[in-house]
């Protein structure tokens, strides 16, 4: 399991360093893998605490792991390096999603086999979109 995770996290850190002005495939490799069988998701909300019910921003289910303790942790360490090589272009994944928003905050959660979501830490401030494009925050207000 540990091999399976330290490659997916290479193959995507590759792409994202080799991928800028190829039109290769997707960023995120594990995108293109996803299939009903992956029941650990990573998702993003305006809160770090969530009620069941709470709408995300964005899902994505990218690996299959066992439903305990081991793939709970391996579920949020995926979600987070996954989120962390994506870094650079988080902003306008984001704002694709959330059309127009002004100093918004996310907060990176992971769940594993429908469980309840858990925050993993990682947040990002001040988003701001036009459009479903990236503006810089000061030109509003
Ligand atoms: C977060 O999203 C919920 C549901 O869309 C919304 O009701 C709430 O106002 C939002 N909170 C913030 C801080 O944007």
């Amino acid at each position: 399991m540990f091999k399976i995770i330290l490659v997916v996290i290479f193959c995507s850190s590759v792409r994202i360093a080799c991928g800028e002005d190829s039109s290769g495939p997707q960023q995120i490799t594990v995108d293109e893998t996803t299939t009903d069988a992956n029941n650990c998701e990573c998702s993003v909300f305006n809160t770090s605490e969530p009620s069941p019910d709470h709408p995300s921003i964005m899902i994505q289910s990218v690996l299959h792991v066992e439903c305990n303790e081991e793939g709970k942790a391996t579920c949020a360490a995926l979600c987070k390096a996954l989120a962390l090589a994506a870094h650079e272009k988080s902003p306008k994944i984001l704002c694709a999603h959330l059309g127009d928003c002004n100093n918004f905050e996310v907060f990176l959660h992971s769940r594993i086999c429908g469980s309840d979501w858990q925050f993993t830490g990682l947040n990002r401030g001040n988003l701001c979109c036009q459009k479903s494009e990236v503006i810089e925050c000061n030109q509003q207000n």
